[in-house]
């Protein structure tokens, strides 16, 4: 049995001290601290960025760093970011954007970009009084919170609407103030905290100081920001005439293509398994460009999800029809994303996916994202329902295993060639390179 020991004062250590501590986890501490090491950045000054983003650092984990070109998306061309693991994410996004660049591009719009908060509390009073006062409970915590809004309200953004729901259906004398919020180009997500932690004591005070209220009653629970941002929503589509999809695969008509597309789509919107992998499909393109551009990816995945289950069953994100002569394909969702605060200015490679994308406003940035989630969709659904999805994924699988298998780039285009026809697995690859250098 292993001995369990708690580490006291862990994070006041040094970061030479908490590496050599990790490290002594490992089979062999010392290249262990050496590999480490080697992943920090070599500038001083971006060393100490990264360590700033969180706690305990002792290393960076580098991910790639691609772009994905020829996003032509309401009328402008954009060459997009993309941080993921995933090796065939970049290449399918990059493939079906070339694809609709020539077919009119992607449309997109933003519906909305309300945000929600929400303090939770108990009130043991009467709550049909406390409803009567809303409004001038609410005038109470508009002043009260001035001094954290008035920045926010210079750039155009503020608390919108504040209301009280009666949730006593959930838990005995549970209401929330349910609050809307503006924050204009930036994710927000500080700016409603603040405003929410102020409407607590602010309610508080109100309660204390108005006749026929009674502080005692009430109890503030959580004051948090929601990120169910279904009033933050943004809507990318494609679009074409069904002869320009034609010969997808030799072979295969326009129409024959969307007809079993759109039959891939409505299946993703009917049964949950399908519908999450679909759905996962589609937060590949996403969340790649949040990351890259230093945004919570966290925050869109559980909005998105929560959204794709708003009937009650979750359901594919996007949608497609076909009609007499055109092909439709359409994904909403989610996005609520900041151009500026957070990471997005701070960490030198979120500030230079910004300039790639010609520092679009948040706006901008959500149809951009909007439009990869759905280049990867399609990407995705159109090889599933033609080719299949293993040829492109074993392509790049073939290069990962050269890569692992320290192949020279002649070895490689030896191997890439021969295996041009044949079914990849790390084995027959190690076995074939085996062959060329022994006949070296
Ligand atoms: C793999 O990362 C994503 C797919 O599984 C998406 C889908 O099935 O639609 C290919």
């Amino acid at each position: 049995m292993t001995e369990k020991k708690i580490l006291q004062g862990f994070s006041r250590l040094t970061p030479l001290e908490k590496l050599h501590i990790a490290a002594g986890n490992c089979a062999h501490p010392e290249t262990t601290e050496e590999l480490l090491l080697s992943f920090l950045h070599p500038d001083p000054q971006i060393r100490e960025i990264l360590a700033g983003i969180s706690e305990n650092t002792i290393s960076a984990y580098p991910l790639p760093y691609s772009v994905a070109p020829n996003f032509f998306i309401n009328g402008r061309m954009y060459m997009v970011p993309m941080v993921v693991e995933e090796s065939s994410v970049v290449a399918a996004a990059s493939s079906a954007a070339r694809f609709w660049a020539v077919r009119g591009g992607f449309h997109a719009q933003v519906h909305g970009m309300v945000k929600n908060g929400q303090l939770h509390f108990l009130y043991r009073g009467d709550g049909g009084k406390l409803q009567e006062a809303m409004p001038e409970v609410e005038i109470y915590l508009r002043k009260f919170t001035a001094v954290v809004t008035a920045k926010m309200e210079k750039r155009g953004g503020g608390i919108k609407t504040i209301r009280l729901k009666n949730r006593t259906d959930i838990l005995p004398h549970y209401y929330q103030l349910h609050a809307e919020f503006d924050t204009s180009d930036a994710m927000g997500a500080n700016f409603i905290n603040s405003c929410l932690e102020e409407f607590a004591s602010g309610l508080d005070q109100y309660l204390g100081d108005t006749p026929g209220f009674h502080k005692s009653d009430y109890e503030p629970l959580m004051a948090i920001l929601s990120n169910y941002s279904d009033g933050c929503l943004v809507e990318a589509s494609v679009h074409c005439p069904l002869r320009q999809l034609d010969e997808i695969v030799p072979g295969m008509t326009g129409l024959e293509f969307a007809r079993r597309f759109v039959m891939a789509v409505d299946i993703a919107s009917s049964d949950v398994y399908r519908a999450v992998t679909h759905n996962k499909g589609i937060m590949n393109g996403v969340d790649a460009v949040v990351l890259a551009t230093g945004n919570d990816f966290r925050a869109i995945e559980a909005g998105a999800h929560a959204w794709a289950a708003r009937s009650g069953q979750y359901r594919s994100l996007s949608r497609a029809s076909l009609d007499e002569h055109d092909f439709h394909f359409t994904l909403t969702m989610p996005m609520a994303l900041g151009s500026i605060g957070g990471l997005t200015r701070l960490h030198p490679l979120a500030a230079k996916s910004m300039e790639i994308l010609g520092m679009p406003g948040a706006r901008e940035l959500m149809m951009i994202a909007a439009a990869t989630g759905l280049a990867n969709n399609f990407a995705a659904l159109r090889s599933l329902t033609t080719t299949g999805i293993q040829a492109g994924h074993m392509r790049m699988h073939l290069s990962n295993i050269l890569m692992q298998l320290k192949a020279t780039p002649e070895e490689s285009a030896v191997i890439n060639e021969y295996f041009a026809d044949k079914k990849v697995s790390y084995q027959a690859v190690a076995d074939k390179l085996a062959g060329l250098r022994n006949k070296q």
